[in-house]
């Protein structure tokens, strides 16, 4: 999408961190926002900032609650699917209920969304959409239960997609970031390599926005470094039993 002015753009995960950066990014470019997440009272502040926005609220783990929201946004232009949810966690440490949120908001909850809004880009020949992977989806690293596997099935998910429509008018990218500044990044406490504020983010991935490219790892060289960790052989990587 070269020019989003006068876009209609619907931003799942748009309450806070890096989508609340592209919220404001983009109303700068003059595209019509969408702003849908859990927090009513966020999205309704950061709507009343922004120059075309409207709250939606949504919970996307919650199917009539996404199929209420589609209806209300009616019909868009775009999706950017940005909702997440993280908790660092080892094997030894497992937490059902926290394994299971993390990939129903991380994962099902995009094939929820999803459901509400590719027939419709199908059918008119037209629309955009990002989704926001991580670089934690591209190998199991450690303390990543729930939250590596989960990206790892949305980067997947988006391979597929930009497979079966190519040149169906539709066009399909995923965005992996590496450490944001942001409430789920507060969680870690080991020294993240390349840690980016929010807006700093939103640029790489408003610039994605941009361009038909399917792909976009960042930041360099720490992406570059993660896709090298993933040609490593396995007997390198998966020593001892
Ligand atoms: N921070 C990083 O280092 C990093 C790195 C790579 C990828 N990412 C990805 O970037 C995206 C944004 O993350 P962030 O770091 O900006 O974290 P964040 O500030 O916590 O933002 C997550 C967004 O998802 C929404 N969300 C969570 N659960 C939801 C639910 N059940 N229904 C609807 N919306 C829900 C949150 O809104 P509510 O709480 O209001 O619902 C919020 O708007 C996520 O997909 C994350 O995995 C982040």
């Amino acid at each position: 999408m070269t020019d989003f002015a006068g876009k209609t753009i619907w931003l799942v995960g748009a309450s806070h961190g890096l989508g609340r950066a592209v919220a404001q990014k983009l109303d700068q470019e003059g595209a019509r926002l969408i702003l849908s997440a859990r927090s009513e009272n966020a999205l309704e502040e950061l709507a009343s900032e922004l120059t075309q926005a409207q709250a939606v609220p949504l919970d996307v783990t919650d199917a009539e609650s996404v199929a209420e929201a589609a209806r209300r946004a009616g019909p868009v232009d775009a999706l950017m699917y940005n909702a997440g949810a993280y908790e660092p966690m080892r094997t030894q440490d497992w937490d059902a209920d926290a394994v299971l949120g993390m990939s129903d908001v991380n994962f099902t909850g995009a094939l929820r969304v999803l459901g509400q809004i590719v027939p419709a880009f199908v059918k008119a020949g037209r629309g955009d959409i990002t989704l926001v992977g991580s670089l934690a989806g591209y190998r199991g690293l450690p303390a990543s239960i729930g939250y590596g596997a989960s990206k790892a099935a949305l980067i997947s998910l988006a391979e597929t997609m930009r497979l079966d429509l190519r040149d169906s008018g539709v066009t399909v990218r995923v965005v992996n970031p590496g450490f944001i500044k942001t409430r789920l990044t507060d969680k870690n406490s080991f020294k993240m390599p390349q840690l980016m504020e929010p807006e700093e983010a939103a640029g790489h991935v408003v610039s994605a926005m941009r361009s038909p490219r399917f792909r976009t790892d960042f930041p360099r060289p720490f992406s570059y470094a993660i896709r090298a960790f993933e040609l490593l052989p396995d007997w390198l990587v998966y020593r001892g039993k």
